[in-house]
């Protein structure tokens, strides 16, 4: 147990993978807590966590190269259940003295699987079906005591298991949703083998949060970065509930927010048990802002100057330790940390400066997903408006109005986005379609209205499904809706002479035009 009586803990060991934190949200998705460390801290782990079962994560080496992340064959001699994915599977066989070897051709993509339903991971699931391959290296002889439980065409042991030790590998992945049943796999895993009982609950997480920001902070003084966005807002409602009046929410004012917004903000968190300080600093962004067009350089900016406004308020209060911010997982990797590719810095993460005014940076969040944060949100009574409010990102309009960034354009967007909101609401749309927004294009064109000729702005309507917004859907709006949007838009918005509706999803595209 991790803490005593808690709650039972499986430990995943992470060799380096894009999925790591994937399979940890589906382990917590089905109930049982889960944490993820460096795989070299094996044993360490077992003996403070006692977990009930070790997942090893995949990992992009290739298992005889020089230096490539190796089991401790401790870790398997423990009596705990071990299951391995991709990578781990192969290092399970090399410690047990099996035998891996790199193919000529790389099996990748969605592949024909037919499973054994004797091995206790496909209990009661259909004999064959699709999963997710993408390995060069595979087993070539099981170590002993060991049988192959699925193969492909092109790969034998695709999985393989050692019933007696509780030992299993899957050379595909099953966390992720291309893997037909993957998710009842990693369900018999952790219920039938491991014996889970599924004690885990986002109330839970909450109140482990809570404690642990407790004793982080102790009686010193945390400043919080504000959107009344939902991640900004559960944190809010997490550090309130942990340290009370030693959090101080500040909401800064960019003049890059949605109609009414600010207002909205100051209504919902200023009647709670929270010090909320609203400042007005339009005037300060629009200045830096002005005559900047690349988004990059926008974005830091913003960043930036959000920064320089804390700090200053942080004065104000008086000793500030920690600067808490609502960063969620998909931040962090998009940022570029670790491994992954710099797509946009989000000012949030790979955006701060360098030199910050606070003792260190608490971001409680860092860990889950949207719908997660979500969950943890209802866990923490906010309100549905709260929660359910789609997200809206840390630059705001600023992002949104491609090219300068003006007062006057900002207010074109905001007033096209506010009807485009409203029409969507009125639809019954706004739960089905996970973000929508209009993007301000710095393209203007020729139109006619009334008897005039007109030159003015394309507006962009942007709408998306996702569960992650790592990956999206363009939302397929009805025709009559966009139909009344667009003509609303035009008649009700100066200088929007033309409106078109963005049709990309993510990838390619992002879900921000900057
Ligand atoms: P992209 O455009 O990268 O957006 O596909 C993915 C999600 O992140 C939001 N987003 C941000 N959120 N700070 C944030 O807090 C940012 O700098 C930022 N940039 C994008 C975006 O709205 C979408 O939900």
């Amino acid at each position: 147990m991790a803490k005593e009586g808690l709650h039972q803990t499986v430990l995943i060991l992470d060799f380096g993978g894009q999925y790591n934190q994937l399979i940890a949200r589906r382990v917590r998705d089905l109930g049982v807590y889960c944490e993820v460390h460096p795989y070299h801290r094996g044993m360490e782990k077992i003996r403070e966590l006692a977990p009930i079962g070790v997942i090893f994560t995949g990992g992009p080496n290739s298992i005889y190269e020089e230096g490539s992340p190796r089991v401790d064959p401790e870790v398997l001699r423990q009596g705990i259940p071990v299951l391995g994915l991709c990578y781990g599977i192969q290092a399970i066989a090399f410690a047990l003295g099996g035998r891996v070897v790199t193919r000529q051709q790389r099996e990748y993509g969605r592949t024909a699987i037919w499973y054994d339903n004797s091995c206790p991971i496909f209990k009661d699931l259909p004999p064959e079906g699709r999963c997710w391959m993408s390995h060069t290296d595979s087993v070539e002889e099981m170590p002993e005591g060991f049988r192959a439980v699925a193969h492909t065409d092109y790969t034998a042991v695709a999985a393989m298991e050692s019933a007696d030790q509780k030992i299993y590998g899957l050379q595909f992945h099953p966390e992720v949703l291309h893997t037909e049943h993957g998710i009842d796999m990693l369900k018999n895993f952790l219920y039938e083998v491991c014996g889970a009982q599924g004690d885990w609950t986002m109330g839970d997480f909450a109140q482990r949060s809570v404690e642990a920001l407790r004793e982080k902070v102790g009686d010193k003084k945390v400043l919080l970065a504000l959107s009344g966005g939902v991640d900004s807002s559960v944190c809010a409602a997490l550090l309130s509930r942990a340290v009370g009046d030693n959090l101080t929410c500040i909401f800064v004012d960019t003049g890059l927010m949605r109609k009414n917004e600010g207002d909205e903000v100051e209504r919902a968190f200023s009647g709670r048990k929270l010090n909320f300080v609203r400042v007005d600093a339009e005037a300060r962004f629009l200045a830096r802002l002005k005559g900047v067009t690349d988004p990059e350089q926008k974005r830091k900016i913003i960043g930036e100057e959000f920064i320089r406004v804390f700090e200053e308020e942080a004065k104000k209060i008086g000793t500030v330790d920690y600067l808490a911010q609502g960063t969620i997982y998909p931040d962090v990797i998009e940022s570029g940390l670790g491994d992954a590719a710099v797509i946009k810095s989000h000012h949030n993460v790979g955006g701060l400066p360098d030199h910050v005014d606070f003792k260190e940076i608490v971001e409680p969040l860092r860990l889950l997903f949207k719908d997660e944060t979500r969950r943890l949100g209802q866990e923490l009574d906010l309100p549905d408006y709260l929660v359910w409010r789609q997200p809206f990102p840390g630059p705001g309009l600023g992002i949104r109005v491609i090219g300068e960034v003006t007062r006057e354009k900002l207010d074109i967007v905001r007033e096209a986005d506010w009807i485009f909101r409203e029409e969507i609401a009125k639809a019954g749309l706004d739960r089905e379609i996970n973000q929508y927004f209009c993007v301000l294009t710095d393209m203007r064109s020729v139109g006619v209205m009334g008897d005039g000729r007109t030159y003015d702005y394309a507006l962009a309507l942007r709408g998306v499904t996702t569960t992650d917004f790592m990956t999206a859907d363009w939302a397929k709006i009805p025709y009559p809706v966009l139909e009344r949007i667009s003509s609303r838009v035009v008649n009700e918005v100066r200088h929007i002479n033309r409106i078109v509706y963005d049709i990309t999803s993510k990838p390619p595209a992002t879900i921000e035009w900057e």
